[in-house]
């Protein structure tokens, strides 16, 4: 089988340090006046498979709309990427995004999966090199929205940072302001960055992308509690919470949370006895935020953490938006 891929895994749960610190992050979240749990934490191995299968619900728009965008501007995009270039995809998931563009022609010379849901990222990266063998594949098993760690060994000239679908609408726009400054320290003007931006819209139509009828986004958010039980020792019982989501207007973000259906207290283990957390009946626990922009909004925001020769492209509907921008000199 020629699954030849390189995997670092950076990220690693059973190593007692990082383990210790991830565990007193859930902690620190849980144990707030308003408990938050941050949104990397729903991607364990099915958290992983749940959100792939929200992207096939009618609902969630953002997916199908970013394809249609890559679809017809292809030839802009192939032009900015240029060739021999290493393909840098942030939170690649099934790598199907990136799949996707190396059948359409887009290839490169390298390929850098990184994701957080390790054994998830690497079934999809020997998968997708069984179709590319000619293309160089390295799977980076960590938390890039903690610290973005590269190898030294790979090259800075023609890195092209690949972030679609949005995701970086989890970080406050502060925050990423913050990290796109960082990508823009990791590259030089030789590459560039290829990020999917969902786009504000009726409230009605974000209200049902991430509260859809068959409950598949309730799963999702649902199975975080599954992941924390798993990895805190905790005792959520996953049949008190309720998936709650709507899209907050005034901050421009949807929230996603999880509400207690009764009174109740949830506990886990400490190196020195238990801690426990109750909650009142209709308390929520807050899982993710996902901030929508206009068009012009993330273009400034790209200007600002140091982006130029900003390009661009939306669906007909001005939906969703494709941005393909190069570092500033
Ligand atoms: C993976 C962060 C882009 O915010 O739309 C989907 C996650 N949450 N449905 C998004 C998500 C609920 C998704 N991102």
């Amino acid at each position: 089988m020629p699954n030849d891929v390189k995997l670092l895994q950076i990220l690693d749960w059973d190593s007692p340090r990082q383990n210790a610190r991830l565990r007193d992050e859930l902690a620190t979240g849980l144990l707030r006046p308003q408990a938050y749990i941050a949104p990397k934490f729903f991607y364990d191995a099915l958290g992983s498979r749940l959100f792939e299968a929200i992207t096939e619900l009618p609902e969630y728009y953002p997916t199908r709309t970013e394809a249609v965008i890559f679809r017809d501007f292809l030839p802009a995009i192939r032009d900015g990427l240029g060739e021999n270039f290493t393909l840098i995809d942030l939170g690649c998931g099934s790598c199907a995004k990136a799949g996707k563009l190396f059948h359409a022609g887009v290839l490169p010379r390298r390929y850098v999966a990184v994701d957080i849901s390790v054994e998830f990222l690497r079934d999809s990266l020997q998968n997708l090199k069984r179709e590319f063998p000619a293309i160089d594949m390295l799977g980076l098993g960590l938390d890039f929205t903690e610290e973005l760690r590269l190898p030294d060994d790979l090259p800075l000239e023609r890195r092209v940072y690949f972030y679609p679908g949005s995701s970086i609408g989890n970080f406050s726009p502060p925050d990423a302001g913050r990290f796109l400054t960082g990508l823009a320290a990791r590259m030089d003007r030789s590459g560039g960055l290829l990020i999917g931006v969902d786009l504000v819209k009726d409230k009605a139509l974000l209200d049902a992308a991430y509260d859809d009828p068959l409950g598949v986004t309730a799963a999702f958010n649902r199975n975080l509690l599954r992941h924390v039980n798993a990895r805190l020792d905790a005792d959520f019982a996953i049949g008190d919470w309720q998936h709650v989501a709507f899209y907050n207007i005034e901050s421009a973000r949807i929230e996603m949370h999880l509400e207690a259906r009764r009174a109740l207290t949830v506990s886990w283990p400490e190196e020195n006895g238990s801690r426990s957390r109750s909650f009142a009946k209709g308390e929520r626990v807050h899982t993710e935020n996902s901030w929508k922009y206009s068009p012009d909004g993330f273009a400034t925001l790209l200007g600002n953490a140091g982006f130029t020769e900003i390009q661009v492209w939306t669906d007909p509907r001005r939906w969703f938006a494709l941005f393909f921008a190069r570092k500033a000199a």
